[in-house]
Protein backbone atom coordinates (compact mmCIF):
# COMPACT_ATOMS: atom_id res chain seq x y z
CA UNK A 1 0.00 0.00 0.00
CA UNK A 2 1.81 3.29 -0.88
CA UNK A 3 -0.94 5.32 1.13
CA UNK A 4 -2.76 5.06 4.41
CA UNK A 5 -5.82 6.19 5.12
CA UNK A 6 -6.99 7.53 8.29
CA UNK A 7 -10.04 7.84 10.40
CA UNK A 8 -10.99 9.68 13.54
CA UNK A 9 -14.26 9.21 15.84
CA UNK A 10 -14.29 12.44 17.77
CA UNK A 11 -12.72 15.55 17.57
CA UNK A 12 -11.73 16.74 20.84
CA UNK A 13 -8.97 17.19 22.98
CA UNK A 14 -7.37 14.85 21.50
CA UNK A 15 -8.61 14.21 18.56
CA UNK A 16 -7.40 17.75 17.68
CA UNK A 17 -3.73 17.08 18.88
CA UNK A 18 -3.77 13.87 16.51
CA UNK A 19 -4.38 15.75 13.50
CA UNK A 20 -2.02 18.67 14.44
CA UNK A 21 0.55 16.37 14.78
CA UNK A 22 -0.05 14.18 11.44
CA UNK A 23 -0.58 17.58 9.85
CA UNK A 24 2.42 19.49 10.99
CA UNK A 25 4.87 16.26 10.78
CA UNK A 26 3.47 14.72 7.68
CA UNK A 27 7.07 14.89 6.07
CA UNK A 28 9.06 13.53 8.51
CA UNK A 29 5.73 11.08 9.11
CA UNK A 30 5.96 9.74 5.76
CA UNK A 31 9.90 9.05 5.77
CA UNK A 32 9.27 6.74 8.62
CA UNK A 33 6.46 4.80 7.58
CA UNK A 34 7.64 4.87 3.76
CA UNK A 35 4.21 6.12 2.35
CA UNK A 36 2.27 8.90 3.51
CA UNK A 37 -0.90 9.04 5.99
CA UNK A 38 -3.62 11.13 5.51
CA UNK A 39 -7.08 12.26 7.45
CA UNK A 40 -9.67 10.84 5.57
CA UNK A 41 -12.68 11.51 7.12
CA UNK A 42 -12.95 12.66 10.92
CA UNK A 43 -16.80 11.68 12.85
CA UNK A 44 -17.66 14.33 14.81
CA UNK A 45 -20.98 15.52 17.27
CA UNK A 46 -21.59 18.66 16.15
CA UNK A 47 -20.59 20.46 12.62
CA UNK A 48 -20.68 23.44 13.81
CA UNK A 49 -18.48 23.92 16.89
CA UNK A 50 -14.97 26.00 17.18
CA UNK A 51 -11.93 23.88 17.29
CA UNK A 52 -8.18 24.39 17.95
CA UNK A 53 -7.33 22.79 14.94
CA UNK A 54 -9.28 23.67 11.73
CA UNK A 55 -9.54 21.04 9.07
CA UNK A 56 -11.12 20.89 5.32
CA UNK A 57 -14.86 21.10 6.50
CA UNK A 58 -15.48 18.44 3.66
CA UNK A 59 -13.93 15.92 5.82
CA UNK A 60 -16.23 15.78 8.65
CA UNK A 61 -19.20 14.15 9.39
CA UNK A 62 -21.88 13.28 12.05
CA UNK A 63 -22.25 9.78 11.04
CA UNK A 64 -19.23 7.48 13.17
CA UNK A 65 -20.61 4.79 10.23
CA UNK A 66 -18.97 6.88 7.89
CA UNK A 67 -15.78 6.39 9.40
CA UNK A 68 -16.44 2.75 10.32
CA UNK A 69 -17.54 1.39 7.14
CA UNK A 70 -15.36 3.45 4.68
CA UNK A 71 -13.61 1.40 2.47
CA UNK A 72 -10.60 3.49 1.92
CA UNK A 73 -10.18 4.03 5.24
CA UNK A 74 -6.92 1.48 6.81
CA UNK A 75 -6.83 2.69 10.33
CA UNK A 76 -9.61 3.80 12.52
CA UNK A 77 -9.05 5.75 15.70
CA UNK A 78 -11.22 5.87 18.48
CA UNK A 79 -11.67 9.16 20.35
CA UNK A 80 -14.66 9.74 21.93
CA UNK A 81 -13.33 7.65 25.46
CA UNK A 82 -16.71 5.73 27.65
CA UNK A 83 -18.47 2.77 26.46
CA UNK A 84 -21.48 3.88 24.76
CA UNK A 85 -21.16 4.21 21.46
CA UNK A 86 -16.97 3.47 21.61
CA UNK A 87 -17.87 -0.07 21.98
CA UNK A 88 -20.17 -0.54 19.20
CA UNK A 89 -18.08 1.52 16.90
CA UNK A 90 -14.49 0.03 18.10
CA UNK A 91 -16.41 -3.14 17.08
CA UNK A 92 -17.86 -2.43 14.18
CA UNK A 93 -14.74 -1.05 12.63
CA UNK A 94 -13.35 -4.33 13.62
CA UNK A 95 -15.83 -6.51 11.82
CA UNK A 96 -14.89 -4.02 8.51
CA UNK A 97 -11.50 -4.97 8.54
CA UNK A 98 -10.13 -1.67 10.35
CA UNK A 99 -6.68 -1.55 12.25
CA UNK A 100 -7.75 0.14 15.67
CA UNK A 101 -5.77 2.63 17.47
CA UNK A 102 -7.25 4.18 21.13
CA UNK A 103 -7.36 6.28 23.76
CA UNK A 104 -10.26 5.00 25.62
CA UNK A 105 -8.58 3.88 29.11
CA UNK A 106 -12.41 2.81 30.18
CA UNK A 107 -13.04 0.74 27.35
CA UNK A 108 -9.57 -1.17 27.57
CA UNK A 109 -10.19 -1.75 31.38
CA UNK A 110 -13.23 -3.05 30.98
CA UNK A 111 -13.36 -4.88 27.72
CA UNK A 112 -9.81 -4.74 26.69
CA UNK A 113 -9.80 -8.71 26.59
CA UNK A 114 -12.85 -8.82 23.99
CA UNK A 115 -11.58 -6.61 21.80
CA UNK A 116 -7.77 -7.74 21.43
CA UNK A 117 -8.88 -11.26 20.37
CA UNK A 118 -12.08 -9.80 18.24
CA UNK A 119 -8.34 -7.70 16.26
CA UNK A 120 -6.20 -10.44 15.96
CA UNK A 121 -8.90 -12.88 14.79
CA UNK A 122 -9.46 -10.31 12.23
CA UNK A 123 -5.71 -10.28 12.01
CA UNK A 124 -5.74 -6.82 12.65
CA UNK A 125 -3.95 -4.06 15.26
CA UNK A 126 -5.25 -2.85 18.08
CA UNK A 127 -3.09 -0.41 20.27
CA UNK A 128 -3.86 1.44 23.00
CA UNK A 129 -0.66 3.45 24.16
CA UNK A 130 -2.21 6.59 24.96
CA UNK A 131 -4.67 5.15 26.74
CA UNK A 132 -2.25 5.56 30.29
CA UNK A 133 0.03 8.33 30.74
CA UNK A 134 -0.91 10.55 27.87
CA UNK A 135 2.20 10.82 25.79
CA UNK A 136 4.53 8.71 28.01
CA UNK A 137 5.27 5.40 26.57
CA UNK A 138 4.52 2.49 28.90
CA UNK A 139 2.06 0.32 27.38
CA UNK A 140 4.67 -0.56 24.59
CA UNK A 141 7.89 -1.09 26.70
CA UNK A 142 5.98 -3.17 29.16
CA UNK A 143 4.62 -5.23 26.11
CA UNK A 144 7.75 -5.48 24.30
CA UNK A 145 11.45 -3.75 25.82
CA UNK A 146 10.75 -5.06 29.45
CA UNK A 147 8.70 -8.35 28.63
CA UNK A 148 11.80 -10.55 29.39
CA UNK A 149 10.91 -9.48 33.18
CA UNK A 150 9.30 -10.54 36.05
CA UNK A 151 7.62 -7.16 37.78
CA UNK A 152 7.15 -7.03 41.55
CA UNK A 153 6.14 -3.70 41.06
CA UNK A 154 4.42 -1.29 38.93
CA UNK A 155 3.72 2.03 40.54
CA UNK A 156 2.71 5.24 38.85
CA UNK A 157 1.12 8.89 38.96
CA UNK A 158 -1.00 8.29 36.28
CA UNK A 159 -3.77 11.11 36.72
CA UNK A 160 -2.71 14.56 35.70
CA UNK A 161 -5.50 16.20 37.13
CA UNK A 162 -5.18 15.15 40.63
CA UNK A 163 -1.12 15.27 40.45
CA UNK A 164 -2.01 19.14 39.45
CA UNK A 165 -3.91 19.51 42.20
CA UNK A 166 -1.78 17.73 44.89
CA UNK A 167 1.14 19.86 43.57
CA UNK A 168 0.01 23.29 43.34
CA UNK A 169 -1.87 22.82 46.86
CA UNK A 170 1.95 21.83 47.97
CA UNK A 171 3.66 24.25 46.12
CA UNK A 172 1.07 27.80 45.87
CA UNK A 173 -0.93 26.80 48.59
CA UNK A 174 -3.31 26.69 46.75
CA UNK A 175 -7.18 25.92 47.13
CA UNK A 176 -8.70 22.83 45.70
CA UNK A 177 -11.56 24.31 43.77
CA UNK A 178 -9.57 26.61 42.08
CA UNK A 179 -6.76 24.34 41.01
CA UNK A 180 -9.21 21.71 39.57
CA UNK A 181 -11.25 24.58 37.50
CA UNK A 182 -7.34 25.42 35.89
CA UNK A 183 -7.21 21.96 35.45
CA UNK A 184 -10.38 21.57 33.25
CA UNK A 185 -9.56 24.99 31.44
CA UNK A 186 -6.42 23.50 30.15
CA UNK A 187 -8.05 20.38 29.09
CA UNK A 188 -6.47 17.57 31.36
CA UNK A 189 -9.99 17.23 33.41
CA UNK A 190 -12.21 14.36 32.36
CA UNK A 191 -15.80 15.79 30.96
CA UNK A 192 -17.15 14.96 34.79
CA UNK A 193 -14.10 15.62 37.28
CA UNK A 194 -15.46 12.85 39.74
CA UNK A 195 -13.35 10.35 37.51
CA UNK A 196 -10.38 12.12 38.16
CA UNK A 197 -10.49 13.50 41.95
CA UNK A 198 -12.29 10.50 42.98
CA UNK A 199 -9.41 7.99 41.75
CA UNK A 200 -11.50 6.23 38.98
CA UNK A 201 -9.50 7.68 36.14
CA UNK A 202 -6.23 6.08 37.84
CA UNK A 203 -8.46 3.19 38.58
CA UNK A 204 -8.78 2.41 34.44
CA UNK A 205 -5.12 2.98 34.05
CA UNK A 206 -3.77 0.85 36.82
CA UNK A 207 -6.02 -2.02 35.42
CA UNK A 208 -4.79 -1.69 32.46
CA UNK A 209 -0.45 -1.24 33.32
CA UNK A 210 -1.06 -4.50 36.01
CA UNK A 211 -3.02 -6.56 33.43
CA UNK A 212 -0.16 -6.22 30.86
CA UNK A 213 2.66 -6.54 33.87
CA UNK A 214 1.12 -9.53 35.19
CA UNK A 215 -0.32 -11.25 32.48
CA UNK A 216 -3.64 -11.28 34.25
CA UNK A 217 -7.27 -9.78 33.83
CA UNK A 218 -7.31 -7.51 36.21
CA UNK A 219 -11.02 -6.62 36.86
CA UNK A 220 -12.28 -3.16 38.62
CA UNK A 221 -13.88 -4.71 40.76
CA UNK A 222 -10.48 -5.84 42.24
CA UNK A 223 -9.69 -2.49 42.84
CA UNK A 224 -9.50 -1.01 46.04
CA UNK A 225 -10.41 3.02 44.94
CA UNK A 226 -9.55 6.02 47.29
CA UNK A 227 -9.41 9.19 45.63
CA UNK A 228 -7.86 13.02 46.89
CA UNK A 229 -11.35 14.53 47.64
CA UNK A 230 -10.50 14.14 51.66
CA UNK A 231 -6.91 15.36 51.22
CA UNK A 232 -7.00 18.80 53.14
CA UNK A 233 -4.73 21.74 52.94
CA UNK A 234 -3.92 20.75 56.47
CA UNK A 235 -2.76 16.96 55.43
CA UNK A 236 -0.63 18.29 53.30
CA UNK A 237 1.19 21.14 55.34
CA UNK A 238 1.80 18.02 58.13
CA UNK A 239 3.34 15.88 55.33
CA UNK A 240 5.59 18.79 54.29
CA UNK A 241 6.87 19.37 57.66
CA UNK A 242 7.76 15.52 58.19
CA UNK A 243 9.87 15.30 54.46
CA UNK A 244 7.08 13.99 52.39
CA UNK A 245 4.82 14.70 50.08
CA UNK A 246 1.33 13.08 49.01
CA UNK A 247 0.51 11.51 45.81
CA UNK A 248 -1.86 9.53 44.34
CA UNK A 249 -0.84 6.04 42.71
CA UNK A 250 -1.91 3.42 41.35
CA UNK A 251 0.24 0.65 42.41
CA UNK A 252 0.19 -3.35 41.20
CA UNK A 253 2.60 -5.30 43.35
CA UNK A 254 3.27 -8.99 43.21
CA UNK A 255 2.79 -10.30 46.55
CA UNK A 256 3.99 -13.68 45.84
CA UNK A 257 0.74 -15.67 44.86
CA UNK A 258 -1.29 -13.03 44.68
CA UNK A 259 -1.06 -9.54 43.10
CA UNK A 260 -2.87 -6.32 44.65
CA UNK A 261 -4.28 -3.84 42.81
CA UNK A 262 -5.48 0.03 44.62
CA UNK A 263 -5.44 3.48 43.62
CA UNK A 264 -5.26 5.51 46.77
CA UNK A 265 -2.90 8.84 48.13
CA UNK A 266 0.57 7.93 49.46
CA UNK A 267 2.67 9.73 51.30
CA UNK A 268 6.21 9.69 50.14
CA UNK A 269 9.36 10.47 51.30
CA UNK A 270 10.81 13.44 49.48
CA UNK A 271 13.78 11.53 47.92
CA UNK A 272 11.60 8.85 46.30
CA UNK A 273 11.56 9.79 42.26
CA UNK A 274 8.15 9.82 42.05
CA UNK A 275 7.93 12.71 45.13
CA UNK A 276 9.64 15.00 42.56
CA UNK A 277 6.75 14.61 39.36
CA UNK A 278 4.85 17.77 39.52
CA UNK A 279 1.90 19.80 37.67
CA UNK A 280 0.16 17.68 35.05
CA UNK A 281 3.02 14.96 34.67
CA UNK A 282 2.48 11.33 35.06
CA UNK A 283 4.91 8.82 36.02
CA UNK A 284 5.10 5.26 35.86
CA UNK A 285 7.86 3.60 38.19
CA UNK A 286 8.35 -0.39 37.16
CA UNK A 287 10.17 -2.80 39.40
CA UNK A 288 11.73 -6.25 37.29
CA UNK A 289 13.58 -8.83 38.34
CA UNK A 290 16.15 -8.73 35.36
CA UNK A 291 16.06 -4.99 35.10
CA UNK A 292 15.80 -3.46 38.01
CA UNK A 293 14.21 0.12 38.55
CA UNK A 294 12.96 2.07 35.45
CA UNK A 295 10.94 5.27 36.05
CA UNK A 296 9.04 6.15 32.85
CA UNK A 297 8.70 10.55 32.91
CA UNK A 298 6.26 12.57 30.98
CA UNK A 299 3.22 14.58 30.16
CA UNK A 300 0.26 12.54 31.18
CA UNK A 301 -2.15 14.50 29.65
CA UNK A 302 -3.18 17.35 26.84
CA UNK A 303 -3.53 17.90 23.14
CA UNK A 304 -0.23 17.37 21.67
CA UNK A 305 1.23 14.47 24.29
CA UNK A 306 -1.84 11.91 24.22
CA UNK A 307 -1.78 12.80 20.25
CA UNK A 308 1.91 11.92 20.17
CA UNK A 309 0.99 8.22 21.91
CA UNK A 310 -1.86 8.34 18.88
CA UNK A 311 -0.03 9.04 15.77
CA UNK A 312 2.92 6.61 17.29
CA UNK A 313 0.13 3.72 17.58
CA UNK A 314 -0.76 4.96 13.87
CA UNK A 315 2.56 4.86 12.21
CA UNK A 316 3.29 1.13 13.61
CA UNK A 317 0.04 0.13 12.67
CA UNK A 318 0.78 1.52 8.92
CA UNK A 319 4.11 -0.05 8.73
CA UNK A 320 2.47 -2.94 9.98
CA UNK A 321 -0.36 -2.57 7.20
CA UNK A 322 2.60 -1.86 4.43
CA UNK A 323 4.53 -5.08 5.47
CA UNK A 324 1.52 -7.59 5.84
CA UNK A 325 2.10 -8.29 9.65
CA UNK A 326 -0.95 -6.72 10.88
CA UNK A 327 -2.83 -8.91 13.85
CA UNK A 328 0.66 -10.48 15.13
CA UNK A 329 0.29 -9.00 18.47
CA UNK A 330 0.45 -11.98 20.00
CA UNK A 331 -0.53 -10.41 23.39
CA UNK A 332 -2.10 -12.09 26.08
CA UNK A 333 -2.75 -9.54 28.18
CA UNK A 334 -6.26 -9.26 29.15
CA UNK A 335 -6.72 -12.80 29.17
CA UNK A 336 -9.88 -13.81 30.46
CA UNK A 337 -8.43 -15.97 32.89
CA UNK A 338 -8.73 -14.71 36.54
CA UNK A 339 -6.08 -13.16 38.41
CA UNK A 340 -3.77 -15.40 40.58
CA UNK A 341 -5.54 -13.98 43.24
CA UNK A 342 -6.46 -10.26 44.57
CA UNK A 343 -5.05 -9.07 47.82
CA UNK A 344 -6.78 -6.29 49.07
N1 LIG B 1 -8.16 13.31 32.97
C1 LIG B 1 -6.98 12.58 32.65
C2 LIG B 1 -5.86 13.09 33.53
C3 LIG B 1 -6.65 12.77 31.20
O1 LIG B 1 -6.03 14.11 34.18
O2 LIG B 1 -4.82 12.45 33.60
C4 LIG B 1 -5.63 11.82 30.67
O3 LIG B 1 -6.09 10.50 30.68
Amino acid sequence: KDHINVGLIGFGVVGGGTARILAENAETIAKRVGAPITVKRIAVRSLDRARDFAVDPAILTTRPEDVTDDPEIDIVCELVGGMDPAYDLVMRAIKNGKNIVTANKEMMAKSGNALLHAAEQNGLDFSFEGSVAGGIPIIQPLKQALAGNKFRKVAGIVNGTTNYILSKMTSDDADFADVLAEAQAKGYAEADPTADVGGFDAQYKTAILASIAFNSRINLADISVEGITKIAKRDIEVAKDLGYVIKLLGIGEDLGGAVSVRVHPVLLPKSHPLASVNDVYNAVFVQGDAVGDVMFYGRGAGSMPTGSAIVGDIIETARNIRSGSTGRMGCTCFDSKPAVGVDQ
